[in-house]
């Protein structure tokens, strides 16, 4: 069993909270929500179908609830939100009660942000169940819904009062999904000078989790730093729109994150030795492919990158380099156009 303690920067009060990681580790539940103090009742905000049931988690003395919400981005609504905050009051939860969070990344981000809202806001614990969401979802503190309108375009900082990763759940998570988690992984080999692959499992998602952590509260509201963690993501939305989405976000990760490597050496940033890393990371290590499919032409791939930013300047993008992973501004068009119709060729 791991555990990394996330510090987050307070104005006198302690806001820090601890992430534990293992197999088995959802028998700790109980143990994190107690640390909050003076907890009554739970609330257990879940999906069908996620392996976790409410009696492994350890939530003996307190009183439980449990509240199922839908499967898919649909239910990522404020809709769901409304109701599950209906329902917690029928639960009787009051504000030094606590929400636990059980399931993916939607799951963690519907339930962090109902509990951000209700009563103005009463304590989170996170159990991610998906790889991604260990990794990424669950830390940081970002919670949030959709709107027809877009993705996410709702939502709050809301910080966990911790967070429990039991790997036994991945057991159960269907390839596909396994697959996206991988994707977001493996752009954490690059961000910081850890051996990664030398790492167990458990190991590894904590230090994914501490690297996270680490980078959002150098900057917790989204401004500089935390770009970072966006590395490989520019083409990589751009493919999911192209694709309509039959692009997994991670799966477009995983071909961006190579994409970045490939567009840094063109620039002189890194030499071949370096992208040749991130397609070990990528193809061999975590069999994901590397290879741009055909969603679009360089010239439409490019005005998707550009889209919503200023692109008068050229393309900001996130780039390896002489001194790590930055972000870095002003990328000529013109190079990334041909860099991608040279890769669409190939
Ligand atoms: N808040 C953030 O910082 C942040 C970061 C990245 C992504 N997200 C959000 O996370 C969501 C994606 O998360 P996700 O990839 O975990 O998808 P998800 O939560 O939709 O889960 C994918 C599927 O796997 C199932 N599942 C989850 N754990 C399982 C398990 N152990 N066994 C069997 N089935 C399981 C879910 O029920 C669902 O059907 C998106 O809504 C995205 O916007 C948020
Ligand atoms: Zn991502």
């Amino acid at each position: 069993m791991r555990q990394v303690t996330v510090a987050l920067p307070s104005n006198g009060v302690d806001r820090s909270y601890e992430v534990v990681v293992g197999h088995g580790a959802r028998a700790r539940v109980g143990e994190v929500v107690g640390s909050s103090g003076g907890v009554r009742r739970a609330a257990v905000v879940t999906q069908e179908g996620i392996p976790l049931s409410v009696g492994d988690l350890g939530l003996d003395g307190v009183s439980v609830s449990r509240h199922v919400i839908g499967d898919g981005e649909d239910h990522k609504s404020l809709d769901t939100v409304g109701r599950l905050c209906r329902e917690f009051v029928e639960a009787g939860l009051t504000r030094s009660d606590v929400v636990v969070a059980v399931g993916g990344g939607m799951v963690t981000d519907v339930a962090g942000f109902a509990a951000a809202s209700y009563h103005r806001g009463i304590a989170v614990v996170h159990v991610p169940t998906s790889l991604l969401g260990m990794v990424d979802a669950a830390i940081g503190g970002k919670t949030g819904v959709n709107l027809p309108e877009g993705k996410n375009l709702v939502g709050a900082f809301w910080q966990p009062a911790g967070v429990v990763c039991d790997l036994d759940a991945l057991d159960t998570l269907p390839e596909r999904e396994m697959r996206c988690g991988l994707g977001e992984m493996a752009k954490y080999h690059f961000l910081t000078g850890d051996d990664l692959q030398a790492m167990t499992l458990v190991d590894r998602v904590a230090r994914c989790v501490q690297i996270k952590a680490e980078i959002v509260a150098s900057d917790e509201r989204e401004s500089g730093r935390r770009a970072l963690l966006n590395y490989g993501h520019t083409l990589a939305h751009a493919l999911e729109v192209a694709s309509q989405h039959s692009i997994a976000h991670g799966e477009a990760v995983a071909i961006g994150l190579v994409f970045a490597a490939r567009l840094a050496e063109r620039l002189g940033r890194i030499d071949t030795a370096r992208v040749d890393d991130h397609c070990r990371v990528v193809e061999s290590e975590y069999s994901l492919s590397a290879h741009i499919p055909p969603v679009g032409t360089a010239d439409e791939l490019v005005a998707l990158m550009a889209r919503d930013k200023k692109a008068i300047d050229g393309l900001t993008f996130v780039l390896d380099g002489p001194d790590g992973v930055e972000v870095v501004a002003g990328v000529d068009a013109e190079v990334v156009r041909d860099l991608l119709a040279d890769l669409l060729s190939s």
